[in-house]
């Protein structure tokens, strides 16, 4: 939650009311993010199929159902439920699983709705069972359901909620129990890796939002490294212009090149991180298989942080590979490590 947000009872609720207005501290992020449908970049099958959803509840004069979208961090799930927000003319109230710690707090949250708010919740998965069950006749059938007092005297409140949408994002949907995903009644949406050709208009668009001049190799240099992901894309695009700055050049490739060399991020976008996960299971793991919890030891990792956020790209690098024993590297990691190939998957 900002600190910086005065609002006392966006405060009280574990809520937050992101706005530039509101002195958010992510406000060039803010920027950035894309506040209208022909700004979104990618992503085609889930737009399309949001923008009907919205259109029809929109002609139906009703919120629109619950969705839920999931996928690799910095992706673009946060920036849906503000996209959609703003194409709804919605209140946006953002939480997330683990800030809600309480049934009190979930209670406090749903009553202060108002009708047609749009409540988000991130990283759902981290939300508890019994806060979880507080939330399923909330979504089902608008009904707050609230135990009084204790043993043969408990009672059951129940409260009406004013019609809202729940939108929810995770990065491990394996982890969301079923009912709770079936209460996710307008859809729940898998965000995908993004092509070089989107990540470079991407890289394009906030060039200009942040006024520096781009040339098409700088860009092309960039979108490598981007991991097919937006966020990475844009911070690399800012580290590249922060150099540019100090040293009153262009942005050209070679600017790119030394910026992204002294973060320690190769030519496919691997940072240090990534490559020591490689090299453990290629050096101490003679290749695999290695178990998840003993390669997050051996990286002194959470085991959450390695199948959050190095794996998905690895994986789609196809430079590593989960077997049912445990996660083995390929020859295509090995050549790019400089390693000796096997030539058994290449
Ligand atoms: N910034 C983050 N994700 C984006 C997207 N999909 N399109 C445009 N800008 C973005």
């Amino acid at each position: 939650m900002s600190s910086k947000n005065t609002d006392s009872k966006a405060d009280s609720q574990n809520t937050q009311e992101t706005s530039p207005e509101k002195g958010d501290v992510n406000f060039l992020d803010q920027t950035l993010r894309p506040a209208v449908w022909a700004d979104y970049i990618g992503q085609k099958n889930i737009k399309d199929n949001l923008q009907i959803l919205l259109t029809a509840a929109a002609q139906r004069k009703h919120p629109p159902e619950h969705l839920l979208f999931y996928g690799p961090p910095g992706l673009g799930k946060t920036t849906l439920a503000h996209l959609i927000a703003k194409e709804t003319r919605a209140q946006l109230k953002s939480t997330s699983g683990p800030a809600i710690e309480k049934v009190g707090d979930l209670a406090s949250i749903l009553t202060n709705l108002s009708p047609g708010d749009i409540l988000f919740i991130d990283e759902i998965h981290r939300l508890n069972k019994t806060i979880e069950e507080v939330l399923y006749p909330a979504m089902e059938s608008g009904s707050l359901d609230i135990i009084i007092g204790k043993g043969p005297s408990a009672r059951t409140i129940q409260l009406d909620l004013p019609p809202f949408t729940l939108i929810a994002a995770t990065t491990r949907i394996a982890l969301l129990s079923a009912p709770l995903r079936s209460r996710f009644s307008g859809g729940v949406f898998k965000l995908e890796f993004y092509t070089n050709e989107e990540i470079e208009q991407i890289i394009e668009r906030s060039a200009k939002i942040l006024k520096v001049e781009i040339d098409a190799e700088a860009k092309k240099e960039i979108a490598k490294r981007s991991r097919f992901t937006p966020r990475t894309a844009n911070y690399l695009l800012k580290r590249s212009r922060d150099l540019a700055q100090v040293r009153e050049s262009k942005l050209s490739k070679e600017t790119v090149m030394e910026a992204l060399n002294l973060l320690g991020i190769d030519e496919v976008g691997l940072n240090a991180t990534d490559r020591a996960l490689l090299m453990v299971i290629e050096d101490k793991f003679n290749g695999g298989p290695v178990g998840l919890n003993t390669l997050a030891a051996a990286l002194s990792e959470e085991q959450a942080t390695i199948e959050d956020v190095y794996e998905p790209y690895l994986l789609q690098l196809g430079f590593i590979e989960r077997t049912s024993r445990g996660r083995t590297i390929t020859d295509r990691a090995r050549k790019h490590l400089g390693k000796k190939v096997r030539g058994l998957d290449l």
